[in-house]
């Protein structure tokens, strides 16, 4: 938990005046959001793009401006977590199921910086199992595709009933065993039809902010 503070208070202060940033999902991210509502108490003055509903909520009640990311060009800078980064700064996200949106915010930011607390660092991708974003038609026959990459999977459950994300989706857990080629996995992965987006963040980060349960921080 304190790790998990740190990351998300160091990776706030990359934040200047004027920007327009992406604001990410989890327990990681909600450290950097109640920094940033701090900053915006203050001063600061920032527009931001919720990667979900859950984190629209936390920066409206911190007094954050919030914008559509298709009311604005681009966005200076995004922070969010991940569930496993690799030494190419490869992830996989979606643990909180915001991945798509996640995504999309990641894609359209200048500089994406992921807060993790060390056990999120690995050497290769694939011990958490990659969550797929499904559509909810005939997402059974999408599973069945899915799982000819030597994967199984399964539908992602929240008290006993099928999670539906943010966009009415449902999300597949693929557990791939080690992944050695997470661009090519991402890739084939989107060209099923009824996958609507993968975890895999692939070349897309810039910046690490590690926290250390003993208190350190390490920016990558
Ligand atoms: C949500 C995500 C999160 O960023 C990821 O699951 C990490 O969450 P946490 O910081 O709570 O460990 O991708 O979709």
């Amino acid at each position: 938990m304190k790790a998990k503070k740190l990351t998300g208070e160091r990776a706030a202060e990359y934040i200047k005046d004027g920007m327009i940033i992406g604001l990410g999902t989890g327990s990681t991210a909600y450290y950097a959001i109640k920094k940033v509502g701090e900053m915006v108490k203050n001063g600061l003055k920032i527009k931001a793009v919720p990667t979900s509903k859950e984190t629209a909520k936390l920066a409206a009640a911190e007094g954050i401006e919030l914008v559509e990311l298709s009311d604005v060009k681009s966005l200076d800078l995004t922070i969010d977590g991940a569930d496993e980064v690799d030494p190419d700064f490869n992830l996989i996200k979606g643990g909180g199921g915001a991945l798509l949106r996640e995504k999309i915010v990641a894609s359209a930011t200048d500089q994406l910086i992921i807060v993790v607390d060390e056990s999120k660092l690995v050497e290769h991708l694939g011990a958490f199992p990659l969550p797929v974003e499904v559509t909810p038609f005939s997402w059974q026959y999408t599973q069945q595709m899915i799982e000819k990459f030597s994967c199984s999977s399964k539908i992602r459950k929240e008290n006993g009933e099928i999670f539906v994300t943010d966009n009415g989706n449902y999300i597949l857990d693929c557990d791939f065993g080690k992944i050695e080629d997470p661009v090519k996995i991402a890739v084939e992965l989107n060209k099923l039809p009824g996958v609507v987006e993968n975890g895999i963040f692939a070349e897309m980060a810039e910046i690490i902010v590690v926290g250390y349960n003993d208190g350190h921080i390490e920016v990558l």
